[in-house]
């Protein structure tokens, strides 16, 4: 995003300022859809939720990949004026709840919905049974996570070797397994595991068929890498690679589905900090800004990402560590930022921040979460 208009917004609306570019989503979506044509993109919710940024991506006709009942109340209050039937079949066509894990009470609250729903294990499979039968399931594969920058596969996914028996089960509770899904970890930079994961899935697709279970649909989940660095592989050769197998594995009718996140919204947005203290420790210099990781930098704990500080002055950089406002050490942004000598009062702005760190911001310490702005909408 442009520094002068950048810098008028802070000015204009105060700071901490978290800018959302609603072109560059746009731009996002479609560089997916033109890479991945075969593919129906659900907008995994969780990455961004500003109900803003959800309504751009339904207008531009995505799906959405909700986890929680806020989320799904999140898209279903776009979607609450349309006539009764074109409601329902957006929520069968156009939303999968891939959290495989739901409270009961989620569940009671879905199934007058249909929905499609993600599963890895027999409990969950007892208890979409009993209080959301009405639900359409995908099994959750586990699948390589190898080098992805953060991890998922340690938490769901049933192993491939469990899996035709788990769509057995699942079968004689009454349910109706429509697919595979699973998640190669996010930020993904290494294609194998995309490969190594359709691979398996086709194992388990062949496996099934010799069972008498004809899945329908594949859900190649998230994972795909923002450009952060010159180190992240483009997005075309990486597209090229996962197409080429999908279409040699899954030829059609077979649907197929992913729930991009970062990708869609990591460069959409920009965060634009005010220094608030300055101080030399150990003889470094040290900036303490209005802006830290119980807000919108949280990605530096809970996504393990690192955001660069960009000063607006100009002046020689320097090694400097750059802190949050609250009282907390743990609150600190990066001890090895290379800034300019800098005022109290002065801006620094972070680009490529929309993913994984609004969405987790708190109000630790009586600071509350940054100022929303959104251009170009
Ligand atoms: C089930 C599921 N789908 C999609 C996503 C989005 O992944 P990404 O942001 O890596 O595209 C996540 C992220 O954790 C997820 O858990």
């Amino acid at each position: 995003m442009n520094r002068k208009t950048l810098l008028a917004l802070a000015e204009k609306h105060g700071t901490p300022l978290f800018v959302v570019d609603h072109d560059e989503l746009r731009r996002n979506y479609k560089l997916f859809r033109r890479h991945f044509p075969r593919v129906q993109i659900y907008y995994a919710v969780k990455v961004n939720s500003d109900p803003a940024i959800v309504e751009t991506f339904y207008d531009l006709g995505s799906s959405f990949d909700v986890a929680s009942m806020q989320e799904f109340h999140t898209v279903h209050r776009l979607i609450a004026k349309l006539p009764a039937k074109q409601r329902q079949d957006f929520i069968w066509d156009k939303i999968i709840y891939a959290n495989p894990i739901k409270p009961i009470e989620t569940l009671r609250e879905l199934d007058c919905y249909k929905p499609l729903v993600t599963y890895d294990n027999h409990e969950e499979v007892k208890k979409i049974a009993k209080h959301a039968p009405h639900a359409g399931l995908a099994l959750r594969l586990r699948v390589p996570n190898t080098g992805s920058m953060v991890e998922l596969s340690s938490k769901f996914g049933a192993l491939p070797g469990e899996a035709v028996e788990l769509i057995q089960f699942a079968h004689d509770a009454g349910l109706v397994v429509e697919g595979l899904s699973f998640h190669v970890g996010s930020q993904c930079t290494n294609p194998e595991n995309y490969i190594q994961a359709l691979h398996l899935c086709a194992g388990v697709f062949a496996e099934a068929a010799s069972r008498g279970f004809s899945l329908k649909l594949l859900d190649i989940g998230g994972g795909f890498p923002a450009a952060y660095d010159d180190s992240v592989p483009k997005f075309a050769d990486l597209a090229g690679k996962i197409n080429h197998e999908i279409d040699r594995l899954f030829p059609e009718p077979i649907e197929i589905l992913a729930e991009p996140g970062r990708l869609l919204v990591a460069s959409a947005a920009t965060a634009v900090a005010k220094i608030i203290g300055k101080a030399f420790r150990n003889d470094k210099l040290c900036y303490y800004v209005d802006d830290g990781v119980y807000h919108t930098y949280s990605g530096v704990i809970f996504d393990h990402c690192t955001y660069h500080l960009k000063a607006f002055k100009r002046g020689t950089p320097q090694l400097c560590a750059v802190f949050g406002p609250t009282c907390d050490a743990l609150d600190t942004i990066s001890l090895a930022e290379h800034l300019p000598d800098l005022e109290i009062g002065d801006y620094l702005y972070s680009e490529n921040i929309g993913a994984y760190s609004a969405a987790s911001s708190t109000h630790f310490n009586g600071f509350p979460p940054a100022t929303v702005v959104h251009v170009n909408r």
